[in-house]
């Protein structure tokens, strides 16, 4: 079994596609191993998206995925990493396959409603980040 770090991002959470975008995963036979509702702080987005941090996109990134509530969760499956990507699809939406969350879902690139860990090594890091107190904020 594997696991993989999903955050649906603060657009999809304001949008209120939490549940459906929740369901899809869990009907791709992923478990759900912990849930958190929270607000990113800056130093933990920063570390987050660390391997980004020379794009030209890295402030827009971090400042996107800052701006309001996301639920962050940890699933559990078999391929988890590369199963919940296909679940995903492409980072652009514009490229992701009809489906997909991103493909039926979203438009823009920055606002592209969730993440997924792109390896399992990353992935393996979630538990301890979405534990880490001082990182996050409790939501309102
Ligand atoms: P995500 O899966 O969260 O991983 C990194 C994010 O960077 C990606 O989704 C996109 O939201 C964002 N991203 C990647 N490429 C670009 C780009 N060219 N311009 C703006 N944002 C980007």
């Amino acid at each position: 079994m594997d696991r993989t770090l999903i955050l649906v991002k603060p657009d999809a959470f304001a949008r209120g596609l939490t549940g459906e975008i929740i369901a899809r995963f869990e009907r791709k036979g992923l478990r759900i191993i912990a849930l958190r509702h929270m607000t990113l702080a800056r130093d933990l987005a920063e570390t987050h998206y660390a391997e980004h941090s020379e794009r030209p996109f890295f402030g827009e990134l971090v400042d996107f995925i800052t701006s309001g509530p996301l639920v962050a969760m940890v699933l559990e499956g078999p391929e988890a990493v590369r199963a919940a990507r296909q679940v995903i699809g492409a980072t652009n939406p514009l490229e992701a396959a009809p489906g997909s969350i991103r493909g039926d879902l979203a438009i823009e690139m920055g606002a592209n409603m969730v993440h997924g860990s792109d390896s399992p090594e990353s992935a393996a890091c979630a538990p301890r980040t979405s534990r880490r107190s001082s990182g996050a904020r409790p939501s309102s």
